[in-house]
């Protein structure tokens, strides 16, 4: 099918909760490179919104998948599923020791981080501790937990009521944050890059000052990690960067190199509040999923792809930092490879659009940022290249 006969047909019978979409259509993928129907080649610096950690037809991934796809798919979580079993001892040993429930997405990750937060709570006779508390710009997904969660009252419009419980606070606010959290506080969450509202970077006094307030009034801490996590800021998990260690992590969009999965890990004690029966799901973890991620986290220690994060990210930062003296950037921020650039002008989309046609791939976050999220295996000259369409890119939209 070409492009203009899947416009018509999406126009026709999908929901058009996504508008209009970008007009391209990439039928194949390798490495760092995407290919449209027409052969024209793309490099891939949103790396499917941080889901593609290792590259596009990684062939530890498709072996993994192919493998376990002549063996069987699907049980159900009635029964033990070997390559499940086995994802959460490698997360175990990623996380110090965690335990490890299984879903299907970010979204559903915190909405179980939720439910969890407030079953521990229950589990110990504190019925009052209900509360969540969470900061504002922040985005936790869309299920109506996590949307509850979420900082940003316009993807919320429409869908009420929500949930009750919840409590949003001013970014980087430690005192807001002092305010909010007391004895009916079940759960603080954050991420510590917030990427869907431009890669904004919490501080380590908030991040440490945070894990302490939940201490002082015996609330939990979980860090969404759906984003920033598998790698992408040079460390398995970004908070690791602040030595804080949270009670619980979200995570998904990496863990399988875009074959759907997500995750809770929470330490003993939490992971134990869900009581058998008390949570569940169909496809979570199942044989396939499972597999894939085993496979991704293999891969992404054996090839180094951590060092690889900081080390190609910190030269794209300097190249960025570079270019962007010469267009009066306001800021280059992030870590390893989650790198947002705010523009002083509103030129992102424009910039965002004019760089898909010069054949480099990123994401606008409204007006203002660009937003990079590559695969975890990029070199300089890859960056070399992406500077180059976005220099060019850059120039060909001021005239
Ligand atoms: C930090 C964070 N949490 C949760 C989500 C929701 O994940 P999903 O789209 O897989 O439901 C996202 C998605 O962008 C995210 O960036």
């Amino acid at each position: 099918m070409n492009l203009s006969e899947l416009q018509q047909l999406d126009s026709q019978h999908a929901f058009q909760n996504y508008g209009t979409r970008l007009p391209y259509a990439f039928i194949k993928g390798q490495g760092a490179r995407l290919w449209d129907s027409n052969g024209a080649q793309y490099l891939d610096f949103l790396g499917g919104i941080a889901v593609v950690v290792l590259g596009h037809n990684h062939p530890k991934v498709t072996e993994a998948i192919t493998r376990q796809a002549s063996q069987i798919l699907h049980t159900s979580n009635f029964f033990y599923i070997e390559p499940q079993v086995k994802l959460a001892a490698k997360l175990a040993e990623l996380s110090d020791g965690m335990r490890a429930v299984f879903c299907n997405s970010g979204a559903e990750a915190n909405e179980a981080a939720i439910k969890i937060a407030r079953r521990y709570a229950y589990e110990r006779g504190e019925t009052e501790r209900v509360e969540i508390v969470t900061l504002e710009k922040s985005f936790h997904g869309r299920t109506l937990g996590a949307l509850a969660a979420t900082g940003q009252p316009k993807y919320q419009e429409g869908f009420g009521p929500l949930p009750e419980g919840f409590k949003h606070v001013p970014l980087g606010d430690i005192e807001a944050l002092r305010a909010a959290v007391s004895n009916k506080t079940a759960l603080v969450m954050f991420e510590t890059i917030l990427g869907e509202s431009g890669v904004l970077t919490l501080s380590r006094e908030y991040i440490e000052a945070a894990r302490q307030i939940c201490d002082d009034n015996g609330a939990l801490l979980a860090i969404d990690e759906v984003q920033c996590g598998c790698g992408r800021t040079g460390k398995f998990f970004a908070h690791e960067w602040y030595g804080v260690r949270p009670d619980m992590i979200p995570m998904a969009k990496g863990l399988a190199n875009g074959v759907p999965i997500g995750a809770v890990l929470a330490r003993e004690e939490v992971a134990l509040a869900l009581t058998p029966g008390s949570h569940g799901t169909t496809f979570g973890g199942n044989f396939l999923a499972s597999a894939a991620a085993l496979a991704t986290l293999e891969a992404i220690e054996e090839e180094g792809l951590m060092e690889n994060a900081t080390r190609v990210g910190d030269y794209f930062q300097s190249r960025l930092r570079d270019w962007g003296a010469t267009i009066g950037a306001r800021e280059i921020r992030g870590m390893g490879l989650m790198i947002g650039v705010e523009l002083d002008s509103p030129n992102a989309r424009k910039l965002m659009l004019k760089s898909l046609e010069n054949g480099l791939v990123f994401n606008a976050v409204g007006d203002t940022i660009l937003r990079f999220l590559p695969p975890l295996i990029i070199s300089n000259a890859d960056v070399d290249e992406a500077m180059d369409k976005l220099q060019k890119s850059w120039a060909q939209i001021e005239k």
